[in-house]
């Protein structure tokens, strides 16, 4: 397909200035409408548990849940790289067992490229997977599988020490091969001086304007749960309040029997 979204590109896009747009994406529909806008990446996110299967966190997300879910986004994209999230401790056991998951997910949903949580200690399951020909971006900052370790959502990098941290973590990763990283509620300027140091593309959520690209969660950015917010967040629409209100409209309507009327109505 022409101007297909591929790694190469989108390190080169880094090397040009042209910022990355990311979005998370769990089903058919959403994935053909959020290719045909552009998207550079569709991203089957594990916040799947949090946004698509009424889980509280995206901890008890499964690789058969990842795969059942990736499997309708690729068949819905063409131009965007779509890319799949590594579930909990389905990377941090052994890298042979990273690497038997990923290929998993890779073989069984057509996903291009996988992202795992993680500094230090995910560098060897890196290692494993990059050396298998498997695509890997990093994601360091605040890493919601560890939400009971940090004790809530909250901005990393604060201290010096913990930016210092931060960025040999990004440094690590990008050593052991992964093609990005996601920076998660890194502090702003911190986040600048990582992007300024790696060579290799950073997608911000929450860690201010000067990472190479942004990522954001689909429901996140189109108003899905109305109630909601996040500071970091901005909304492009109100999806969740407009399908409520056309679907109290239609329920009106059924009740009322004005629905269906005549040109709705097969002769
Ligand atoms: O799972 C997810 O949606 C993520 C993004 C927030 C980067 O990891």
């Amino acid at each position: 397909m022409k101007n297909k979204v591929t790694i190469p590109l989108l390190r080169q896009k880094k090397e040009r200035g042209e910022k990355i747009v990311m979005i998370t994406c769990y089903d058919y529909p959403s994935a053909l409408l959020l290719d045909a806008a552009g998207a550079d990446i569709l991203f089957i996110g594990d916040t799947l548990g949090d946004n698509v299967l009424g889980y509280d966190t995206t901890i008890p997300v499964t690789v058969e849940e990842m795969i059942h879910h990736s499997r309708a986004v690729r068949r819905g994209t063409q131009r965007a790289l779509a890319m799949a999230d590594m579930p909990f401790l389905s990377y941090q056991v052994t890298p042979e067992e990273a690497l038997a998951n990923a290929g998993r997910m890779m073989k069984e949903s057509g996903v291009e490229a996988v992202k795992v949580e993680g500094g230090e200690a995910v560098v060897p399951a890196v290692k494993k997977l990059v050396s298998a020909g498997v695509p890997v971006m990093g994601h360091i900052g605040l890493t919601p599988q560890s939400v009971h370790q940090f004790g809530g959502y909250r901005i990393q990098g604060r201290s010096e020490a913990d930016a210092g941290r931060l960025l040999t973590e990004g440094q690590a990763l990008a050593e052991a091969g992964v093609f990005a990283v996601v920076l998660e509620l890194v502090q702003s300027d911190v986040a600048a001086r990582i992007t300024k140091e790696l060579p290799i593309p950073t997608i911000g959520i929450g860690s201010g304007p000067h990472c190479d690209g942004q990522v954001q969660v689909f429901h996140d950015l189109f108003g899905l749960y109305p109630d909601r917010v996040f500071r970091h967040n901005k909304r492009y629409t109100e999806a969740g309040r407009a399908i409520k209100e056309a679907a109290e409209k239609f329920a009106e309507e059924v009740r009322s029997g004005a629905f269906p009327a005549p040109e709705q109505t097969l002769s």
